[in-house]
């Protein structure tokens, strides 16, 4: 499973790059904004510290605005993945870019039936929000497990599941329990992973 870095904080993307287990780093405009910075300038510094995909997201809602935002993001550089929101609009764009050659990230999937839309329109990965569905009372993962058992029916679908909206280390183990391909993680969660207070009193007695 893919690890992406949920993130726009450039500190924390090359603190955590520089362990060698991030592929990819997911944007969304909150993010930015959190960043207090321009978004194309938030998104080239990015692309120039990681080498796999850099979703950035439209913010427009209608197609024609939409596809002029995503054709421009794609330009930053060859690693950006335009982020284009789950509604008929952004499913259109989707089609578009996607027929151009740019990757897309269909974003804010809340159910099983959205995720099999994006796959018609040509998206390159799907991003169902897991911890937005929990804190409504929802599961989310049993959303993830019906996406990889409809898409593992037909070999012609190439989107890619990336469970998205992570709140804790059981989400992440969950997921690749399940097979996703990627994982989009807050960098607290990446924390939470790698620590064990075992591991911790064990070096400090063997120390
Ligand atoms: C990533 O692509 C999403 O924008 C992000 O995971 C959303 O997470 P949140 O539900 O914590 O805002």
């Amino acid at each position: 499973m893919k690890i992406f870095l949920d993130s726009a904080d450039i500190g924390e993307i090359t603190a955590l790059c520089d362990t060698g287990f991030v592929d990819g780093i997911t944007t969304n405009p909150s993010l930015i904004a959190k960043s207090g910075r321009n978004i194309l300038d938030t998104i080239a510094e990015i692309c120039s510290l990681v080498d796999g995909p850099v979703s950035a997201e439209v913010t427009a809602t209608d197609f024609e605005t939409m596809l002029s935002e995503g054709q421009k993001l794609a330009t930053i550089a060859q690693n950006v993945t335009v982020k284009v929101p789950l509604t008929r609009d952004g499913l259109m764009t989707c089609r578009a870019l996607s027929d151009a050659g740019t990757d897309v990230n269909v974003t804010l999937c809340f159910t099983a039936g959205q995720a099999l839309l994006a796959a018609k329109a040509g998206a390159a990965f799907i991003s169902p929000f897991v911890g937005r569905l929990d804190d409504i009372g929802h599961d989310g993962m049993q959303l993830i497990a019906e996406i990889l058992e409809i898409y593992g029916n037909y070999d012609s679908i190439q989107t890619e599941v990336l469970v998205a909206s992570i709140r804790s280390p059981m989400h992440v183990l969950h997921a690749a329990r399940l097979g996703a391909d990627v994982c989009t993680i807050p960098p607290n969660v990446i924390q939470q992973l790698a620590k064990h207070t075992l591991t911790d009193k064990g070096l400090e007695a063997f120390l």
